[in-house]
């Protein structure tokens, strides 16, 4: 990592070409390496030898701009947190609380019982700590872990509390696939974020961003504002979670060159799986594959996000101005550096990744409706920031109330889930599982949606076929929410008893 971080330091970047414009004519997608810096990966915590973890939530300044600080928090560090690196086994995890309000720490990905999951009902109070002592079994994956305090997830997450996790079995080189963390293998936590001139993180939520959830236009990578990514000539593995509030990401390479999916949140694939785009909404996480071995540098970038822009809400309005007018951005370059060690020149035909097949195996058929407006208070109702537009949203009309447990499963079974939504796009997530996604507008799910999933982008009716293997109780129940966090925040949320 240090080698890296040398090779990109300084001024080499200008000598490998300055600034050079992209296939798209759109002047979003220019790009001037003068003006990067080098992406750094999160530092690494490896649990894997002592099956111990420490985190401490706190508070800190960021320098997301030059000579400018803003006030941040996160975990051991000032923005965001350690990567966690884990296996299966049993982990003894320390959570301690240096800030003034509650958290949690949700484990967003792991399949651990109601008790470790972290969810709103297990607040740590401020000096307090929480010592959850779990047992990690499950395929390897990038999970996701950020607090989960009921009203505060979308404020305290935006300032900086959430990080990654590595679920590994360390036989990635049996795979033929990148594993060194930050060479070959990159995490990439990908944000947007609103700054004030003196470079202050703001979170000024108006009406509109509540109702479409908080979308900016500075795109951060790990907590960096305009980072590039140097990367060997070779094979690349690439973790990307969209650690975003609310904005959904249709990524693509701006030279058009495949992108090849390997895992989604729930692991790997049984074999990578060519995609032009990619869609990645709050909370999913996928990994790819991109093949730098021609040496020519590649750009990220993302298709604008289908909630906001003009005729936000209104999707067929949005498709056809979306043809005239490109709101297409950049979310990363990468350079190619011939002096880092490429390990792998091929993709691997198989990765022999477990995929769900639970179909027919349902023994109950639920319906969830994702409402914008439950009645209570009207959309428009409540005042800006009252309590209207603190209780407006919900699921099935009624929106979440701790006190109210919603639904009571049976350990063990597999349910079909369907999710609508008739207004906007919605990442539906489920804790405490796995799923499979039968199928998007009754039509086969996009090839992003066909390995185990937790969270999936609802547009109209989704499918789910749910396998509830962990047991949760009335005391810390599992939630099923959106995960457009202002959403969330807002009551579009329910929980649920295993048992
Ligand atoms: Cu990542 Cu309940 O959330
Ligand atoms: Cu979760
Ligand atoms: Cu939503």
């Amino acid at each position: 990592m240090k080698r890296r971080n040398f090779l990109l330091g300084g001024g080499a970047l200008i000598a490998l070409g300055g600034a050079y414009a992209l296939a798209a004519n759109s002047g979003n997608l220019k790009v001037d390496l003068s003006k990067r810096t080098a992406l750094k990966m999160p530092p690494l915590l490896d649990t894997t030898n002592s099956g111990k973890l420490n985190l401490t939530a706190q508070s800190g300044k960021t320098a997301f701009f030059e000579n400018m600080v803003s006030d941040t928090i996160g975990f051991n560090q000032s923005y965001l947190g350690p990567t966690i690196r884990m296996k299966n086994g049993a982990l003894q995890a320390e959570v301690n609380n240096e800030l003034r309000n509650p958290v949690t720490v949700h484990w967003h990905g792991l399949l651990v019982p109601g008790e470790h999951d972290g969810g709103p009902h297990i607040p740590i109070m401020s000096g307090e700590s929480w010592m959850p002592q779990m047992q990690i079994n499950q395929q390897p994956a990038t999970a996701f872990y950020h607090t989960h305090i009921h009203g505060r997830t979308a404020s305290d997450v935006y300032a900086g509390l959430g990080g990654i996790i590595h679920v590994t079995d360390d036989r990635d080189e049996d795979r033929a696939i990148p594993s060194e963390y930050g060479v070959d293998d990159l995490t990439m936590v990908i944000q947007d974020r609103r700054f004030t001139s003196r470079g202050q993180l703001s979170y000024d939520l108006s009406m509109m961003d509540a109702m479409h959830g908080f979308t900016a236009d500075t795109i951060l990578v790990n907590g960096q504002v305009n980072a590039v990514a140097s990367v060997p000539k070779g094979i690349v593995r690439l973790r990307l979670i969209n650690g975003s509030n609310a904005r959904i990401y249709t990524l693509s390479a701006d030279d058009d060159r495949s992108l090849h999916l390997i895992a989604t949140d729930g692991g790997y694939l049984d074999k990578p799986r060519a995609i032009d785009t990619l869609r990645l909404s709050p909370g999913e996480r996928a990994e790819l594959l991109v093949d730098f071995g021609n040496g020519n540098s590649m750009t990220m970038i993302s298709a604008g996000d289908p909630n906001t822009g003009p005729g936000g809400m209104m999707g067929r309005v949005r498709g056809v101005i979306d043809n005239v007018v490109d709101r297409s951005f950049v979310v990363m370059p990468f350079v190619v550096d011939e002096r880092l060690p490429a390990e792998f020149a091929a993709l691997p035909d198989q990765l022999n990744g477990d995929e769900p097949n639970l179909e027919n195996k349902e023994i109950a058929v639920r319906q969830f409706s994702l409402d914008m407006n439950t009645g209570s208070g009207g959309m428009m109702g409540g005042g800006m920031m009252g309590g209207g537009m603190m209780s407006n949203m919900g699921i099935n009309g009624q929106s979440f109330d701790m006190s109210r447990m919603d639904l009571s499963i049976k350990l063990g079974t597999v349910e079909k889930w369907i999710v609508s939504t008739s207004m906007l796009a919605h990442p539906f997530h489920i804790h405490g599982v796995a799923f499979q996604v039968l199928s998007e507008n009754s039509g086969k799910p996009k090839p992003e949606s066909i390995g185990w999933k937790d969270t999936v982008v609802v547009d109209g009716v989704t499918e789910l076929l749910v396998k509830f293997d962990m047991p949760a109780s009335q005391e810390n129940p599992f939630m099923y929410h959106c995960h457009i966090l202002e959403h969330e925040d807002r009551g579009m949320m329910g929980q649920f008893i295993v048992s």
